[in-house]
């Protein structure tokens, strides 16, 4: 949601976190802000807009001080505005918040009829009166971030500061994530490692209910009660170079283009070439402090992954949006592979659909940064209820990757654009993995039909790279494109949930009309939409269901729609029925949505870019939407 990065060190606090802010302003872009010491006092600016509003403002400001918190703002309560931007400022306490105070009304309330004028219209800003008064009362910094902490309720992450401690900041969290840098001569916390990652490799994740005070070369952890914790940090091993364009126009391009590489991580871990045999290595099922010891028939040694595999009965899968769908072929996948029955639920149905899990369920939730607010809801939900979880996240230590019981890992590297693409496709190369890995432990998978797979899986990247080519067809055809009324992105089968990923990539890079359909479902409803004013983009691979689909782009041809087809090799039927043909390698079934989704992100992304559109931020999106 939003982005946060505080710092205490020798270098200039202004370069450090507005550089930070860049980093992060994919959580969060309608406002921003900065509070800075300067001579003894916090200088506080901020700007509505973008980043660079707040850029320009600061340019001629200077801060002699070494200590300052910065936001970058993504609205919840208040609308976009300088009043409403972070830091939030009373007398000498400075704070910045990211999450929702859910009894923020009631506080606010209280502190009004106790005489507190508000200056926002947020729920942060109470923080910041909270504190104060504490302090009033000659408490410390850490005491009275100690004393506040039970009166608040929602999910949170804050940096306070106060004048009166001018080398001392609090951070404390409840929620969303906060991570320390231990530099040299400095320390940085910020919301995400990108902010920290130039500085040092050093870190330190804050957990839920944690409290870091940060002094001169000093990191102290306590609990919520006020308890001191040691915590060691941990050396992390991502690169700074990996969140640069490259010379990319854009973060997004960038990305579709480093897509065969993610999708070679990702499979990495779980393939040994030389036996071409798949393995779930790395997964490590902790399930010491399983709760559910009465629903899923694990004894104190069955501990092997491939054991706990053949025990389970039922798959759930949950996620949001992208991640979601790459759910979505899991279940296609799941059920043929391994004959599990699966359901696939929106995260934000299923935490509140009271679902049933039976015995032996494994509940997948697949999250790119491992901090979506509803999928991590799901999955303590799903904990409590007795499954076994396994994570699939982006962001090793996330929230998510951190709670389940056993983990995946997309490898993509480190996403910027806000519109997801290569964790999408890392996702879809693991289903594929977890699928054949289910039907191995169930006795389903020969010996020669693994091999098989496993090489359909290996030749995938460079499949991929071939597909990038469209790139050069989707900048010329983006200016007739973007003058369509909308889209419909038609597939069956495993391309279904590929048409609905183009459908959702257009609509929040374009703005524009853009809908996924099963291709059968057509006469149903949707050919009613169909005109000359309409794109039609048909996903129809030469699989068992080619004939049917080529019947429902018939029927959709004739309405008079303008089709681009996608399809394998060189298919001259399904091209005389298409205005734009587009051909795919051939490949397997599963393999395929992989070559699929490439053209569908081309295509939105040169729409928005020929629209003028702001293609790595989409207007009123975050990257990781860590409220509900
Ligand atoms: C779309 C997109 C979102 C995310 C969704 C879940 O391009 O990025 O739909 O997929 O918000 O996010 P994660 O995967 O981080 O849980």
């Amino acid at each position: 949601m939003c982005g946060i990065v505080g710092y205490l060190g020798a270098r200039d606090p202004k370069e450090v976190i507005l550089k930070g802010l860049k980093t992060l302003e994919y959580r969060g872009y309608d406002s921003s802000g900065v509070s800075i010491l300067n001579k003894g006092k916090f200088k506080r600016v901020r700007a509505q807009g973008k980043l660079s509003q707040l850029c320009e403002k600061l340019q001629n400001e200077d801060f002699d001080g070494h200590l300052g918190i910065g936001h970058t703002r993504w609205a919840t309560h208040g609308k976009p505005s300088e009043r409403n931007a972070h830091p939030h400022q009373l007398n000498h306490v400075n704070i910045v918040h990211n999450g929702i105070i859910e009894n923020y009304a009631e506080i606010k309330e209280k502190l009004i009829k106790n005489g507190s004028q508000f200056e926002s219209e947020t729920d942060s800003e109470l923080v910041a009166h909270l504190i104060e008064r504490e302090m009033n009362f000659n408490a410390s910094l850490l005491n009275a971030t100690i004393n506040i902490i039970p009166g608040l309720r929602g999910a949170y992450s804050v940096l306070a500061v106060s004048e009166k401690t001018p080398d001392q900041c609090v951070a404390f969290k409840n929620g969303p994530p906060l991570l320390i840098g231990l530099g040299e001569d400095e320390i940085i916390v910020a919301s995400d490692i990108q902010a920290i990652i130039s500085y040092t490799k050093k870190i330190i994740y804050l957990e839920d209910d944690e409290i870091a005070l940060i002094s001169p070369g000093k990191v102290e952890i306590y609990n919520f009660k006020g308890q001191r914790i040691e915590k060691s940090p941990v050396t992390v091993n991502w690169d700074a170079s990996q969140i640069e364009k490259q010379g990319y126009p854009h973060y997004m391009l960038k990305e579709i283009f480093e897509q065969p590489r993610a999708v070679a991580q990702a499979i990495d871990p779980h393939i040994d070439l030389s036996t071409r045999k798949i393995n779930l290595s790395g997964v490590g099922f902790n399930v010491d402090n399983f709760e559910g010891p009465e629903a899923l028939d694990l004894k104190n040694d069955l501990l092997n992954t491939n054991e706990i595999l053949q025990t389970i009965e039922r798959v759930f899968i949950v996620a949001c949006g992208t991640s979601y769908y790459a759910g979505m072929l899991g279940e296609y996948l799941i059920e043929r592979a391994a004959e599990v029955p699966v359901e696939i639920d929106l995260a934000s149905e299923f935490r509140y659909r009271y679902p049933v899990i039976p015995k032996n369920s494994l509940l997948i939730v697949v999250s790119q940064s491992g901090e979506t607010a509803d999928t991590l809801a799901a999955l303590r939900q799903a904990k409590k209820q007795g499954a076994l979880t396994l994570s699939i996240c982006n962001v090793p230590r996330s929230s998510i990757d951190r709670e389940a019981h056993g983990h995946l890992y997309m490898n993509a590297g480190v996403e910027i654009g806000v519109a997801s693409t290569k964790a999408f496709v890392s996702s879809l190369a693991l289903m594929n993995i977890l699928s054949l890995s289910l039907a191995k432990a169930k006795g389903l998978l020969n010996e020669d039909l693994e091999k098989k797979c496993v090489d359909e899986i290996v030749a995938a990247p460079s499949l991929m790279e071939g597909v990038l080519a469209y790139d050069k067809f989707f900048a010329q055809a983006a200016d007739d494109l973007k003058k369509k009324r909308g889209f419909l992105y038609l597939g069956r089968g495993v391309s279904y949930p590929i048409a609905l990923e183009g459908a959702l990539k257009l609509k929040e890079l374009a703005y524009m009309h853009a809908e996924g359909y099963a291709s059968g479902e057509m006469k149903h409803g949707p050919l009613a939409l169909i005109d000359e004013t309409m794109a039609i983009i048909v996903l129809c691979p030469k699989d068992e269901l080619y004939e049917k689909t080529i019947s429902n782009l018939e029927e959709a041809k004739a309405r008079g729609g303008m089709i681009i087809s996608i399809g394998t090799g060189d298919d001259e039927r399904l091209k005389s029925i298409s205005d734009h043909y587009l051909s795919l390698p051939e490949t397997a079934w599963y393999v395929n949505p992989l070559l699929e989704v490439i053209p569908l992100q081309l295509l939105a992304y040169y729409v928005a870019k020929s629209l003028g559109n702001d293609v790595d931020q989409p207007r009123n999106l975050a990257k990781s939407v860590t409220v509900e």
